[in-house]
């Protein structure tokens, strides 16, 4: 018997506030809308397991976290989201769309924490493996613009700012210069997305890359 192919695997990621929420939602109902079944997920979560860890990553009382404390609850997370939601998933033939991945991992704990990427990479060839995103939109935006967006949307739900959203802008400038270094590295699977523009307009130029890199998987 012909074993199904595997399915493909799409991930949004940028600093907090560049509109991945959003942009997820938009792009996960586009392809439902094209047929696709799709497995729409994020990080840290996506499990039960994982959202009781994610719970622990947010609350700021955990604000004096050790670095390599929160890189394992990282993965403590995504080995249990691989495990239940992403390899099932994939094994179905269905597209996965997960809001962050491990390239979060680069960027905000290989950066942002200044733990190095050989680090995060020694975690992440144990963990995830051969399972790595077919193809990763970076949203890009100055931090000094996301955090307004991310600072907006908390208000909007009444809560007060999150632990990694009370980072710091210097913070925040190392995990964006670290998505643009993944970007370069790594050009045919991430793409940069310039977030600076309006909602509508992002998510077209997303549908055309993501419908590009289907129909060459599918030729
Ligand atoms: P993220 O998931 O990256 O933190 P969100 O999608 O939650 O970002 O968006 C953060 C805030 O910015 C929300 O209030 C959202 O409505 C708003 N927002 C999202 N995209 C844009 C955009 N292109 N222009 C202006 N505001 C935006
Ligand atoms: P979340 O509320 O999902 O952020 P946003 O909605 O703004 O994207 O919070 C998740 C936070 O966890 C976010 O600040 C990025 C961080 N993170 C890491 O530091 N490393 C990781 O590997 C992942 C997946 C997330």
């Amino acid at each position: 018997m012909k074993a199904k192919p595997r399915g493909f695997f799409i991930t949004l990621e940028g600093i907090d506030g560049t509109g991945k929420s959003t942009q997820f939602r938009l792009l996960v109902k586009h392809l439902r809308s094209r047929g696709y079944c799709v497995c729409a997920t994020r990080e840290p979560g996506g499990t039960h397991v994982g959202e009781q860890i994610r719970r622990i990553l947010l609350a700021s009382r955990t604000a004096s976290l050790a670095p390599f404390a929160e890189l394992a609850l990282m993965y403590a997370a995504r080995a249990q989201h691989l495990a239940e939601v992403v390899r099932p998933a994939l094994a179905r033939g269905e597209v996965v769309v997960s809001d962050r991945f491990n390239d979060a991992s680069f960027a905000y704990q290989g950066y942002g924490r200044k733990l190095g990427t050989a680090t995060v990479r020694a975690l992440d060839r144990v963990i995830c493996g051969r399972t790595q995103p077919d193809l990763t939109l970076v949203l890009d935006l100055a931090p000094r613009l996301a955090l307004g967006r991310a600072h907006g949307r908390e208000v909007c739900r009444n809560s007060t700012r999150g632990r990694f959203e009370a980072q710091g802008m210097k913070f925040h400038e190392r995990v964006r210069a670290g998505y643009l270094a993944i970007a370069r590295q790594d050009p045919r699977r991430v793409r940069l997305v310039r977030a600076d523009r309006p909602i509508a307009e992002i998510q077209a130029e997303i549908r055309a890359l993501v419908d590009r890199f289907l129909a060459r998987r599918h030729a």
